[in-house]
């Protein structure tokens, strides 16, 4: 059995230990196939087979990493020149990675920074905005607003970019636009975390109200998490992105050599001190996807496919449990009003496993099996 302190992967060594042939694992967030699998996509898989015919070396690429494939995912994240112009773009570990630069990057740059984080949120926000030493003030995720009219200038508020974990809720444009508004007044750093663009409600819709935030707002930091939309949990592929002026951040963002380090200088500083450089190998396939238009097509088709997938998990229990509105969230994930009690139960007499807050990992359930969750999921809230 695997060991580790954390519950969700104490969960899932668990689950694999669960010799029931009808056990479930949707503990975990990660794409799956009808058969169970996580699939290496295709675009990758070509992307792979290229670079494996021309590679001829493993040189070091320094500690931002791959600047070709951070300015290309820059490009399809912001999707506007006058945003593009203005950021600064380092290679991170995955989305855990660059939300750990990022919150060295405010802790370094604002020691009075409070940053402000909607619960429930990601099991590891807390923790991460914790060990870069950032003082951490919660409140209810709906309650953004509110959280934002207390907080001082030059705070931060974290933003989940979309298909919020665990929640499901994608912010409609007109949220957006108020929470805009209210960052400008009160001088907050969005912090945003994009980790399941293109799962939501297609690639430019999931990514469109962030774009008019940060066109709005002019300034704010953005941790981007390749893992999901491409498939690419192991390779440890992200980005860091810092756009426009912080609040209490030098304005030279690339730094100039001798004078105190710019953005990228710092960033670059965490990143020596860490890991010293992050890994090559993913971020060199989303490159060459991304570097090529007929791979960026094939994946953007790969991505809807899942995408489509997913809705059509979500809908089916939806209307198998009578619970229309399960179907208005978005994502990998479905948090499904059950308490502790009942997800054990589900564990326990099922062999279905979700996490005891009561979200499960959509894309791990067969579509065959919709009815019999269901009904799962029926017995242990009847047993409530
Ligand atoms: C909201 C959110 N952000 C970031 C991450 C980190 O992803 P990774 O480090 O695997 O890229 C996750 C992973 O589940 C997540 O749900």
């Amino acid at each position: 059995m695997l060991l580790t302190a954390d519950p969700l992967w104490q969960l899932t060594a668990a689950c694999a230990d669960d010799a029931r042939p009808e056990r479930l694992d949707l503990i975990v967030g990660v794409y799956r196939d009808d058969s169970g699998a996580s699939p290496v996509m295709r675009a990758v898989r070509a992307a792979e087979l290229r670079l494996a015919q021309r590679s001829t070396s493993k040189e070091y690429a320094g500690p931002s990493g791959n600047r070709r494939f951070a300015a290309l995912l820059t490009d399809l994240m912001l999707g506007d020149p006058a945003l593009t112009s203005r950021t600064v773009a380092v290679q991170s570990v995955a989305g855990t990675g660059a939300l750990r630069l990022i919150a060295e990057l405010l802790a370094t740059t604002g020691p009075d920074r409070t940053v402000h984080l909607g619960t429930p949120s990601y099991v590891n926000h807390a923790g991460i905005l914790a060990a870069a030493g950032l003082r951490v003030a919660t409140h209810p995720v709906r309650d953004m607003l509110a959280a934002v009219e207390t907080a001082r200038p030059g705070d931060a508020l974290v933003i989940q970019g979309c298909c919020h974990n665990p929640s499901g809720f994608s912010m409609p444009i007109r949220q957006w636009d108020e929470l805009s508004a209210a960052l400008v007044r009160r001088g907050v750093v969005p912090f945003i975390d994009q980790a399941y663009f293109g799962l939501g409600d297609g690639l430019d819709a999931d990514l469109a109200g962030m774009r008019r935030l940060l066109r709005a707002v002019g300034f704010g930091v953005v941790a981007v998490s390749g893992s999901k939309a491409w498939g690419l949990y192991s390779e440890r592929v992200g980005a860091a992105l810092v756009v426009g002026d912080l609040p209490g951040v030098r304005s030279e963002l690339e730094g100039v050599r001798g004078e105190v380090p710019g953005v990228r200088g710092l960033l670059e500083g965490f990143a020596r001190t860490s890991y010293s450089q992050p890994p090559a190998h993913g971020a060199m396939i989303v490159e060459e996807i991304l570097g090529d238009p007929e791979l960026t097509a094939c994946w953007r088709s790969e991505l809807e496919a899942m995408r489509r997938r997913l809705g059509r998990l979500r809908t089916g229990l939806a209307s198998h449990l009578d619970m229309p509105d399960l179907a208005e969230q978005r994502g990998m994930f479905l948090s499904l009003p059950l308490t502790a009690d009942a997800m054990e139960r589900l564990r326990v007499d099922h062999g279905i496993y979700g996490l005891p807050s009561g979200r499960i990992n959509l894309a791990g359930l067969p579509e065959s099996r919709i009815p019999q969750v269901a009904e799962a999921i029926r017995l242990a809230l009847a047993a409530e």
